[in-house]
């Protein structure tokens, strides 16, 4: 168990506001803080940041505080939401009694990432990598350049990385979780996953090597591999040479498809560029990239897979809220390609030429109608229509309909009312649909956390009081703690509920004392959000003295005297009877 003083003082230095600040664009509301969840789609907001540094998501329920944020954000267990914290306030992790030991811990593994990075890199320098300086300097890579990027060289044996890491202390574990080496099913011994391939290591904002990216240097396959998803790395939310575009992007990023792209970019003098790890981009990634730029220039190759990938980074981007840009190009097949044939101002020019993804888009639809035949510019019309409907500013669909109007020689007033009736239609439908899913995560029907409450509403409502004011006040806690109102977890009626009320207690009576991020250690992010819509219901009454306190008790110990009193009844009939009646009851919940 970590100690409640250092997840209090973790707290103290993580504010909340500053880490939901850096995944999401946060607005002043009053007291709060709001902006779009980043774990659901919305495009209204409904995420809040209160000032007592918990979170509440009022569409999708997600809640609690920054260690639940974390874990659910960045996808760890509550140890490792833990730890990525400290690592970001710059603390040690200490640890009460026995270590407990549960997998591989996310620290281990970027430290095993690090000595193999510097592995590979003198690997690189040696005879055996011979071949690979030639490779890179035939690919124009500077000295300076491989340096720069950390590049190296993974040996063409199996067991020589394997070797090194061991005698570095790195467990077999260890190594596989880490996705740089597997035990072979044959012969049951330990092999190196990246063999004979140039290494790129994937480096994130912190400094941390969190994966490699391996290419061949001949035509073999696959061109490329890279690490799978491990403690230490997601693929769908880092993106490669972020530790450098960072601090040079205040006006744009340059966003392609490879690493190669991204490092002859950041040669030629343009250090903003990043890209994804071989993948399509994601919305976190998006996000990620939202947190340090305002602009994206989308750079990706020219071929049709190329511009078809643009077209959907295009809305990725633009849904967390970046501009975006994308360059074309012509004569070459991506942007390393490109410079190398060209040039860097050549470069430069494209760039500065690049369009607005509306320009992109109004142009590809263009592209694909003859706008000689009426029903084909008909066609065209009205999925520019669509296309301009979909933008959420007036100011915006004026614009953008001004300029298509001229495209489509039509006059701007028709195409107007085409675009604001689309435009209400849209809004009317998101709402909808925001308001169905938000429903259908709501208590009652389909409540997956609290499956039992929508069996007993008043009593569940019960519940969630007394939890909501247990989570609340120092006071109440202590009042259930030493018996001044009396309850028990046998008298909940809803499993979750006798489950939180457990925890909070068990916590409450610790030497310690009760700390709320410490229920992460045994509640899913689900259900941590669960506990905190109790809290924000409970905070938004003006009356939570403990005679609220007590009546919710009482009623709850009532319902279970009751519930007790018609089960010793049943006791009464046979075991076989009891049986049949569980199984019908369950037959009819199941329908
Ligand atoms: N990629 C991958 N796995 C592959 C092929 C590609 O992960 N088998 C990813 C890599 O991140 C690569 C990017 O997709 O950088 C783009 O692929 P591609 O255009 O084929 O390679 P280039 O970046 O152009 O690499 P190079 O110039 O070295 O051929
Ligand atoms: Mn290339």
């Amino acid at each position: 168990m970590i100690p409640r003083d250092f997840i209090e003082e973790l707290k103290q230095r993580c504010d909340l506001e500053e880490v939901v600040g850096s995944y999401v664009k946060l607005r002043r509301a009053g007291a709060n803080l709001s902006g779009c969840c980043p774990f659901h789609s919305e495009k209204t907001p409904s995420f809040t940041v209160f000032p007592d540094r918990h979170f509440y998501c009022f569409g999708c329920g997600a809640g609690g505080d920054v260690i639940a944020f974390i874990m659910r954000q960045e996808n760890l267990d509550y140890t490792g939401a833990i730890e990525f914290l400290a690592a970001r306030a710059g603390l040690a992790v200490p640890r009460q009694g026995e270590v407990r030991e549960e997998g591989v811990r996310r620290s281990r593994v970027l430290e095993m990432n690090k000595t193999a990075a510097r592995y590979f890199r003198e690997v690189l320098n040696t005879d055996a990598g011979a071949a690979a300086r030639e490779y890179l300097q035939s690919r124009g890579l500077s000295g300076a350049t491989v340096r720069r990027f950390g590049l190296g060289f993974a040996p063409n044996d199996f067991g020589s990385l394997y070797r090194f890491l061991r005698d570095k202390g790195y467990t077999d574990e260890e190594m596989i979780a880490g996705f740089l080496c597997r035990r072979s099913e044959r012969n049951n011994s330990m092999f190196s996953l990246f063999r004979n391939r140039i290494m790129f290591p994937i480096i994130d904002v912190a400094g941390n090597v969190i994966a490699f990216g391996g290419r061949v240097m001949d035509d073999s396959k696959p061109k490329y591999l890279n690490s799978s998803d491990t403690p230490a790395f997601k693929k769908s939310k880092n993106l490669f040479a972020l530790n450098y575009a960072r601090g040079n992007c205040n006006e744009q990023m340059i966003l392609c498809e490879g690493y190669m792209d991204v490092i002859a970019l950041h040669a030629a003098g343009f250090p903003c560029a990043v890209a994804t790890l071989g993948t399509a981009i994601t919305p976190e990634q998006a996000r990620l990239m939202a947190k340090y730029t305002s602009r994206v220039v989308i750079s990706y190759d020219s071929d049709e897979a190329g511009q078809r990938a643009a077209q959907k980074a295009l809305r990725i981007l633009g849904e967390v809220g970046l501009q975006t840009r994308v360059l074309r190009m012509n004569g070459a097949k991506d942007p390393d390609e490109f410079i190398k044939a060209y040039g860097a101002d050549r470069f430069r020019q494209l760039l500065e030429r690049s369009s607005t993804g509306f320009e992109y888009r109004l142009d590809s639809i263009l592209a694909a109608h003859d706008m000689s035949l009426a029903e084909e510019k008909i066609k065209a019309s009205s999925e520019i229509c669509r296309l301009i409907a979909g933008s959420y500013s007036r100011v915006e669909r004026e614009v953008y309909l001004l300029e298509a109007a001229k495209r489509l020689e039509l006059p701007p007033d028709i195409l107007r009312q085409d675009i604001e009736r689309e435009a209400g239609r849209m809004r009317r439908e998101q709402k909808q649909q925001e308001s169905r899913d938000a429903r259908s995560g709501a208590a009652g029907y389909g409540d997956r956390i609290n499956p039992d409450a929508a069996k007993n509403m008043r009593i569940s409502r019960g519940e969630e009081t007394v939890l909501g004011l247990m989570l609340l006040y120092d006071e109440h806690r202590a009042a259930i703690a030493s018996g001044a109102v009396e309850l028990q977890s046998e008298d909940f009626f809803t499993e979750f509920g006798a489950r939180a009320f457990s925890a909070i207690l068990t916590l409450e009576r610790t030497e310690d004392g009760f700390e709320i991020g410490m229920l992460g250690e045994s509640f899913s992010p689900e259900e941590m959000g669960r506990l905190e819509r109790m809290r924000i219901e409970r905070r938004a009454l003006s009356e939570n003295g403990i005679s609220v306190l007590r009546e919710s008790a009482a009623l709850l110990r009532e319902e279970a005297a009751r519930r007790r009193e018609a089960s010793a009844e049943d006791g009464a009939q046979s075991a076989i009877e009891r049986r049949r009646a569980a199984l019908a009851e369950k037959k009819k919940q199941k329908t």
